[in-house]
């Protein structure tokens, strides 16, 4: 099992774990690593959406697109790359889970560095799911 697959299955348990810090850290990676594509108010309209092949989503309408829920289970893997919005495989968002994970453990081959970034990188993904759950529009 891919350690990100194992970090998944604590990931019920880590949400809200750290929530002011949670918060700071998913403010800051949405505006550093998102809205180049997504655009500051996340509805698609980022520097980079027009030179991509697939349109950006607008991040803002998930819950009004589904019912007026916020399919937080599906968010979640699309973020980290465990769903891919596009089953042939060329989706063009980088794929997160796998980047926040190689970014932390850079050479190491150690399993319980792999668990300890797998475990960072689902409560990074975690906290952009709440970021982007709060911007949703009434539906
Ligand atoms: C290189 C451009 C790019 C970047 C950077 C990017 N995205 Fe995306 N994102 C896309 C595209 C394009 C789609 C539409 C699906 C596809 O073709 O990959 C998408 C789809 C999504 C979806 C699915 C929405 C839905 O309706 O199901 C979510 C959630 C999302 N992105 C979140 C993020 C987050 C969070 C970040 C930053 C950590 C991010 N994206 C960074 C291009 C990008």
């Amino acid at each position: 099992m891919r350690p990100f697959a194992v970090a998944l299955l604590i990931f019920a348990a880590v949400p809200g774990a750290h929530a002011g810090e949670q918060t700071e850290t998913a403010a800051k990676d949405f505006i550093t690593l998102c809205t180049n594509c997504h655009g500051v108010s996340g509805t698609g309209d980022g520097p980079m959406a027009k030179s991509l092949r697939h349109k950006v989503s607008d991040l803002t309408r998930i819950s009004a697109r589904n019912g007026g829920v916020f399919p937080e289970d599906h968010v979640f893997e699309t973020i980290a790359g465990l769903s891919m919005p596009d089953a042939h495989g060329n989706r063009e968002m980088p794929v997160w889970g796998d980047l926040f994970v190689t970014a932390e453990i850079g050479a190491s081959t150690k399993l319980e560095d792999a668990m300890k970034a797998s475990d960072h990188a689902a409560q990074r993904i975690v906290g952009l799911v709440r970021y982007i759950e709060q911007m949703q529009v009434k539906p």
